[in-house]
């Protein structure tokens, strides 16, 4: 049975969500958040360590001002009040992606749940929010060219293995990436994490995703044959 420490999962399909049902897209957003929070308290039970999710992208601020607004107050909103319970599920959460230009009461309300939650280890919950793939990778190598710079390593010291660990954070690979709401694409999203992901794309918008199917999902992985590049016997 193949081993499973990372899944990621693309949270897309609220706003379509939303729209099927005549309301404004926020409130597809506010649905999906109920969404993530069931599925953390359902994957926090099981024998997952990390669970990467994708809940903005440094391009979402191309969005209108009032969807953007409406996203950042809800941010707020669960990691002050809505994720306590996931604290007492032993739930840690960690932030990917850049501070800039996120207004300063969502990045208290990020510092806030991660000091809340940094002793837990029960799932380690890693919210991207105003990730991008290409920045990450970008930020990562000038940290290790500032480094070098400041002769704490060599150049010949730089390999896979320092690379990884000076990411926005020290993850292991993503074993199984999800994306809801039938696109077939990775958006940016954590493009080094992801070199020997096994991939699922389900049609499911994603406030409509339950834990019923993430469970089919796992039994789908478990029954995959990962090769790595290489040959299985
Ligand atoms: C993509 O759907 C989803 C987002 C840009 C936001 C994801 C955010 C949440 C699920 C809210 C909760 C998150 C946290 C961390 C509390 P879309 O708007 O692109 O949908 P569409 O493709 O149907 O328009």
């Amino acid at each position: 049975m193949e081993e499973l420490k990372h899944v990621a999962i693309i949270m897309d399909g609220n706003g379509r969500w939303a729209k099927l049902r005549g309301l404004n897209r926020s409130l597809g957003h506010k649905e999906g958040s109920k969404t993530l929070k069931k599925l953390c308290l359902h994957i926090a039970d099981k024998n997952i360590s990390y669970l990467s999710v994708f809940a903005f992208s440094t391009e979402n601020f191309k969005r209108s001002k009032e969807e953007i607004d409406y996203l950042m107050d809800l941010f707020i909103e669960m990691f002050r009040k809505e994720f306590q319970i996931l604290k007492e599920k032993g739930v840690k959460v960690i932030f990917s992606g850049r501070k800039e230009p996120l207004r300063q009461d969502v990045l208290d309300s990020m510092a806030y749940i991660q000091e809340q939650t940094k002793e837990n280890h029960n799932l380690v919950l890693n919210i991207c929010l105003n990730y991008g793939g290409h920045s990450e990778i970008i930020d990562t190598t000038k940290k290790i060219c500032q480094m070098v710079e400041n002769h704490e390593i060599t150049e010949e010291e730089i390999n896979e293995e320092l690379f990884e660990k000076m990411l926005y954070q020290d993850l292991p690979p993503i074993d199984l990436l999800i994306r809801t709401s039938g696109e077939y694409r990775i958006s940016n999203f954590m493009l080094w994490q992801m070199s020997y992901s096994e991939f699922y794309f389900t049609n499911t918008l994603f406030p409509d995703f339950t834990e019923k199917e993430f469970d089919q999902i796992l039994d789908n992985y478990y029954q995959r044959d990962r090769k790595y590049g290489g040959v299985k016997s």
